[in-house]
């Protein structure tokens, strides 16, 4: 039998973000890097079943690998098979090794993944990320879209000055086809940066030429269709309902449980646990889950 935990607030942890790895084959200007710092002290294949596992006692239904760049573990496919039946999980990739990756990703049990595209253009996703490589990003896109792994998501972060004069172009690719879903980020500045785009406008406009929109259940994200192109918008630090129906716990790539997106705080050494001490301290960091803006 399982048991969902949910913290004081009554919020239920059914989501679980694992991050294998601080390292990363592109730097982004803007990559808050999940606030990793030391590649050094990466969790081990065992460390990360181990925690999956007390997550599956504790009703977890997703899981997302997150990096850092979580492809370039070479053990990526063994901890994808040992995800405990029940439980869905998906990949947050930059899509740099999506394209020889993606049918073994499937084949493995992946259910789907998010590619990191915040450009279109060859010259402006170079300066974004440092890499000439929008190529083969988007050879990984095709792959994922064949392989199944959908409905394959495209994170956009909004950068003021530099890509926001694409989202038309975006909105083009998703188009027609049904499996290609569009999500555009509220840039989180973690590093000084002057790219910081309030997405009001944004979404205005995405409501006023929007045929329909839906609240989707999980974070009563809001839902954009504009004759056939699907669109989500994340605003963590200008939406209350970002923290009012969070239900992610997060593990970071060093072996920490990580209540909160947007606090370094209140971390939880898992380093060294298993069994009973791992649940227990699993119980304690839903317990010290708090809403950032309430
Ligand atoms: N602000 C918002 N989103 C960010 N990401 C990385 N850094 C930031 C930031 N500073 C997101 C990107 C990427 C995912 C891994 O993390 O959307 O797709």
């Amino acid at each position: 039998a399982t048991e969902t935990l949910r913290d004081s607030y009554g919020r239920p942890v059914t989501n679980l973000r694992i991050s294998l790895t601080s390292r990363c084959n592109l730097s982004c200007i803007y990559c808050h890097a999940e606030g990793e710092k030391n590649p050094a002290t990466e969790m081990s294949t065992d460390e990360i079943i181990a925690i999956m596992n007390v997550a599956a006692k504790f009703g977890i239904r997703s899981i997302k690998f997150t990096g850092g760049e979580p492809l370039i573990r070479p053990d990526i496919l063994d901890i994808i098979r040992a995800v405990p039946v029940g439980i869905e999980s998906s990949v947050t990739t930059n899509g740099i090794l999506l394209a020889d990756m993606a049918y073994d990703l499937k084949t493995a049990g992946l259910r789907r993944v998010n590619v990191s595209l915040d450009s279109l253009n060859p010259e402006t996703y170079k300066r974004i990320t440092g890499c000439d490589c929008l190529n083969n990003v988007l050879a990984g896109i095709d792959a994922a879209l064949r392989a199944g792994l959908t409905p394959v998501k495209l994170n956009m972060v909004i950068l003021s000055g530099i890509n926001d004069n694409e989202i038309d172009d975006f909105l083009d690719y998703v188009r027609d086809n049904r499996n290609l879903v569009l999500q555009l980020i509220e840039l989180m500045h973690f590093k000084d940066c002057d790219y910081h785009g309030d997405l009001k406008g944004v979404e205005a406009m995405l409501a006023s030429r929007s045929s329909g929109i839906l609240t989707r259940r999980m974070h009563h994200r809001k839902k954009y269709c504009l004759d056939g192109a699907e669109v989500e918008v994340v605003r963590p630090l200008h939406n209350t309902e970002f923290c009012a129906y969070c239900n992610r716990l997060r593990v970071t790539s060093d072996g920490k449980l990580k209540p909160c997106l947007l606090r370094t705080d209140n971390h939880l050494s898992i380093r060294g646990t298993k069994g009973a001490e791992l649940e227990s301290l699993f119980r304690k960091a839903v317990e010290q889950r708090e809403p950032f803006f309430k």
